[in-house]
């Protein structure tokens, strides 16, 4: 089963997607807490389980997200795939506010969260290859849906995974791009990985809601991001939408 996870602004499907059957929720009990609510859906005879990385209302901010539960949730209800959605400041020129893209690197600055299944408690300690972070194929399949919608995308690019919840210095940000980083989000490590580490097949769908610090004039105003989260949650659901169709034309 295929899974979205929804980044900041993005808590529900219900009411968003054309053709969408929500049919019920689950809350899942995992072994590292919960319960975790996921909610199944169906799409042109597709199934969909959504996840809201934030909860409902955005109450957990990126660094307090429950990691391992969610990702152990999902397996538990057949997972095999994840889409997951990514708000981020844009660090490249390419990736001003209401940009979108498919990044195909990390550079993990998160400290303190607890980033594995092997970790020696419950499994014994393993040393998994993330030379390539995320899924090629689904990286591909993403670009095709945006493709299909009309939706140009940065088809690559590194993104910079910082701890939050505040924004970055300026210097901050000079520095993630002397890194060769492309953009700049709280959340997709240790997602990334523990989906590796479940080998569950995993991508993300980046919209920029800012620019970087000291990128833009003055400082990054909520209100601005607020905006830019409106119109870019619309499109980016029409990207999962378009991948779904896809699926169930039997790609
Ligand atoms: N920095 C970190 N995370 C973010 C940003 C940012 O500028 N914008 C959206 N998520």
């Amino acid at each position: 089963m295929l899974a979205v996870i929804g980044g900041s602004g993005l808590g529900s499907l219900r009411g968003e997607v054309r053709a969408l059957e929500s049919e019920t929720i689950e809350a899942v009990r995992t072994p590292y807490g919960g319960p975790v609510q996921v909610d199944l859906c169906r799409m042109k005879d597709v199934r969909i389980a959504f996840l809201p990385r934030h909860a409902a209302g955005d109450r957990i901010p990126a660094h307090k997200v429950n990691y391992r539960a969610n990702l152990w949730a999902l397996q538990s209800l057949g997972v095999d795939r994840i889409i997951a959605t990514n708000t981020v400041g844009g660090i490249s020129e390419d990736l001003p506010p209401g940009a979108m893209a498919i990044p195909k690197q990390l550079i993990d600055y998160t400290w303190g969260r607890e980033n594995s299944f092997f970790d020696g408690a419950d499994q014994a300690p393993r040393h998994i290859d993330f030379t390539r972070p995320y899924d090629e194929p689904l990286r591909q399949a993403l670009r095709d849906a945006a493709a299909k919608v009309g939706k140009q995308i940065k088809f690559g690019g590194v993104y910079g995974v910082l701890q939050g919840p505040r924004l970055e210095t300026a210097a901050e940000i000079l520095r993630l791009r002397r890194d060769g980083c492309d953009m700049v989000g709280m959340t997709s490590m240790p997602e990334a990985v523990l989906a590796r580490e479940l080998q569950v097949r995993y991508a993300c769908l980046a919209l920029s809601v800012n620019w970087a610090a000291g990128l833009g004039e003055g400082l990054i105003e909520m209100a601005d991001i607020k905006r830019v989260h409106g119109f870019g949650t619309v499109e980016l659901i029409g990207i999962v939408e378009a991948l779904v169709e896809s699926e169930a034309g039997g790609i």
